[in-house]
C-alpha cells in the first residue's frame, strides 16, 4: 500500500498576503508534516497489530482504539491541509464554472463568501465546501476536529482550517480578519481544478 507523502507548497510562503512565512513554515513544514508521517507511522502500526493477530479491541482502551482512533484524524489532516496549503497562494479573484456553481446555490459570491465565513466562524477545526458524491451539488460542511464532522463521499474544494494555528501569529484572537485574508489569497484556477476533478469523481 503506498505511503502518503509530503507535499512541497507550489508558491513562496511568504508570498501570501496577511499569513506570514513563520505561520506558513510552522503550519505546513511541522503541522501538515507531522501528519504525514503519523499517518503513515500508524498504519504501520496497524499493519503489524493485524498480521499479529493479537488486534483484540476494547471500547474504552485497547491498542486497536488507540491506533483507530489517530488513524482518521491523521489521515484527513493529511488530505484536509493538502486541499488547504493548494488553494492559497493566488489573487482571491473568483472565477470559473465553480464559481457559477456557487452563485446558483447561494445567490451570489458576496452571500456564499458572508455564509462560509459565519461557518467558519462557528467551526471549530474546519469549514469546508464540498462536492458531494451522493447529492452531485456543492454542500458546505463543518468539522469540529479532523475526525469530527466529516461526511463521506465528498470531496473537498475548498477548505477552510480555523485552528488556532493557522492565523494566531498574524491576526491574535481576531478569527474574522484571518477569514478575509483567506479569502484574498484564493487561488481560483487551483479551486477550479479540484470542482471539475470532484464531479469525475476524483480527488486529485
Ligand atoms: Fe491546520
Amino acid at each position: 500500500m503506498p505511503k502518503k507523502q509530503f507535499r512541497e507548497l507550489t508558491y513562496v510562503p511568504d508570498s501570501l498576503k496577511g499569513i506570514s512565512a513563520k505561520t506558513i513554515d510552522i503550519h505546513h513544514g511541522k503541522l501538515y508534516k507531522g501528519y504525514v508521517d503519523k499517518s503513515n507511522e500508524i498504519g504501520e502500526k496497524l499493519g503489524e497489530l493485524r498480521r499479529s493477530g493479537k488486534a483484540e479491541g476494547n471500547q474504552t482502551y485497547s491498542e486497536l482504539r488507540g491506533l483507530k482512533l489517530g488513524e482518521t484524524f491523521a489521515a484527513n489532516g493529511v488530505y484536509l491541509h493538502e486541499n488547504y496549503f493548494a488553494i492559497l497562494g493566488g489573487d482571491g479573484v473568483p472565477k470559473g464554472e465553480v464559481l457559477k456553481a456557487i452563485e446558483e446555490k447561494f445567490g451570489s459570491f458576496e452571500e456564499f463568501k458572508s455564509y462560509f465565513s459565519a461557518c467558519g466562524m462557528a467551526a471549530r477545526g474546519w469549514a469546508i465546501l464540498a462536492w458531494d458524491m451522493h447529492e452531485q451539488r456543492l454542500m458546505q460542511y463543518n468539522c469540529d476536529a479532523q475526525n469530527h464532522g466529516g461526511v463521506w463521499g465528498c470531496i473537498p474544494i475548498i477548505a477552510l482550517d480555523v485552528y488556532e494555528h493557522s492565523y494566531f501569529i498574524d491576526t491574535g484572537s481576531d478569527r474574522k480578519a484571518y477569514i478575509e485574508t483567506f479569502f484574498n489569497n484564493l487561488n481560483w484556477d487551483q479551486i477550479e481544478e479540484f470542482y471539475q476533478r470532484a464531479k469525475r469523481g476524483q480527488t486529485e
